[in-house]
């Protein structure tokens, strides 16, 4: 039998574990600072929550969600995203009646979907997710842009592009629909974009292949009821006062069919200058209604995946863990240090330090080459003439200079040593 992880899956061991729990902690330290505070949800919900918020003619919806069955046949899948599942829990739990209005929630979690893999693809990726609800304000689009673009700041990412669009939620988004299938009406389009103009012509203007035939399309933005260009003006303001710098995106439509009005990305160019989306999001003002009727809380948040985030931080050389290093490794001598070395390696923990030993039987110079290996500052070398007297050798690898020391001092020196 061969062993393999399912297509599209990746195992995380060392450094990737390492540096993806070192984002996971910027992540979580970004989002307090903001006020944000974190909720999960389960990794598998029941179909129809997704059927009816993300829109069947969506690809999420119509073919890339891992559907499961259970005993009695009823229909779940693993989520494919965060936004959903987290309105699905404020209903339920009624957080909006429990905490302070607006929401600001955030999560960090797997997300499951059936696309092809490749370069920053994959069937099962990391969202960190935010999501604000209850109040309706363009400061709160900002707060959340603001959120995402400070963040890829802070990791060591300059060399990102922010993409704005508005969509509209008025009476004229017919009439947007109708100049849009009228503009298409002359293009030579693929297949999924001939199902689309039927089913959701919108989400034309996001395909990847016909991409570059919409440049002349109708901009949506400037089908806005007076209101929403108001909304999104300020929401423009607010950027170039703080001098964040974006561009207008009139053929950025995103993928999930919930979003009202704003609707934005940040994106970077892969190795081979490719575009590469690390954040989406927007505004959503109808999807908790949509649920429940009688509860009416617009929301706003955006989603980014943590894979993409890293291969970005690798093509720039940045490095946001720190590098694996042991305060003490124990050397020892023979059977009876070995025995004394496991309550050396209690005593050594107990009070903090990383410490570790040789499980091998190795002789000395082994050891010697593993205490390097494993980045020691110190070692501690025991054997039976030090046993007898009651003291170590601690040796600092960084300075090469060894001195005997009593056992009740080791805690004492070492310590030392870390300050
Ligand atoms: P999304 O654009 O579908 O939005 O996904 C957000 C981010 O997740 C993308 O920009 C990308 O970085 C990452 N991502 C998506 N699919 C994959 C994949 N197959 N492999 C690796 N990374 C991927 C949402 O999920 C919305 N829920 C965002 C949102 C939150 N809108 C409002 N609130």
């Amino acid at each position: 039998m061969k062993l393999q992880r399912p297509r599209g899956t990746e195992d995380i061991y060392y450094e990737n574990a390492k540096e993806l729990t070192a984002l996971e902690l910027i992540l979580r330290n970004i989002a307090s600072q903001y006020n944000f505070h974190e909720i999960r949800t389960p990794i598998f919900e029941g179909k129809d929550l997704f059927v009816r918020s993300i829109g069947t003619e969506t690809d999420i919806v119509s073919k890339e969600m891992f559907e499961l069955l259970d005993k009695k046949e009823r229909e779940f899948v693993l989520r494919p995203e965060g936004t959903v599942p987290t309105v699905r829990s404020i209903i339920e739990n009624k957080l909006y009646g429990k905490y302070e209005l607006p929401l600001k929630l955030f999560y960090i979690g797997s997300m499951f979907r059936y696309e092809r893999p490749q370069h920053g693809r994959l069937r099962q990726f990391n969202q960190f997710g935010t999501e604000v609800v209850g109040v309706k304000s363009y400061l709160l689009d900002v707060e959340v842009i603001l959120l995402g673009y400070n963040l890829l700041k802070l990791i060591g990412l300059e060399q990102v592009t922010l993409k704005l669009n508005c969509l509209t939620d008025s009476d004229s988004r017919p009439k947007y629909i109708a100049a849009l299938k009228e503009f298409l009406s002359n293009e030579k389009l693929c297949d999924d974009c001939l199902t689309r103009i039927v089913n959701n012509p919108l989400r034309v203007l996001d395909c990847k292949i016909d991409h570059d035939k919409f440049i002349l399309a109708p901009k949506i933005h400037e089908y806005l009821s007076p209101e929403e260009a108001t909304y999104f003006n300020n929401i423009q303001n607010v950027l170039n006062k703080l001098a964040i710098p974006f561009e207008l995106d009139h053929k950025l439509v995103r993928g999930l069919d919930y979003y009202t009005s704003l609707v934005f990305e940040m994106t970077t160019l892969d190795e081979e200058g490719k575009e590469l989306t690390l954040l989406g999001g927007g505004r959503y003002d109808h999807l908790i209604n949509e649920f429940d009727q009688q509860l009416n809380y617009p929301a706003v948040g955006f989603a980014m995946g943590l894979e993409r985030i890293l291969l970005t931080l690798a093509k720039n050389g940045i490095k946001l863990a720190t590098e694996d290093e042991l305060d003490v490794y124990v050397i020892v001598l023979s059977e009876h240090a070995r025995y004394f070395a496991s309550s050396l390696l209690l005593l050594l923990r107990s009070n903090g330090l990383c410490a570790d030993t040789d499980y091998l039987n190795r002789g000395v110079k082994a050891q010697f080459k593993s205490s390097e290996r494993l980045k020691a500052k110190n070692v501690i070398i025991i054997g039976d003439e030090e046993l007898k007297k009651n003291v170590v050798k601690i040796k600092n690898q960084a300075t090469g200079k060894e001195h005997e020391v009593k056992f009740e001092k080791i805690i004492n020196v070492l310590m030392k040593g870390k300050a």
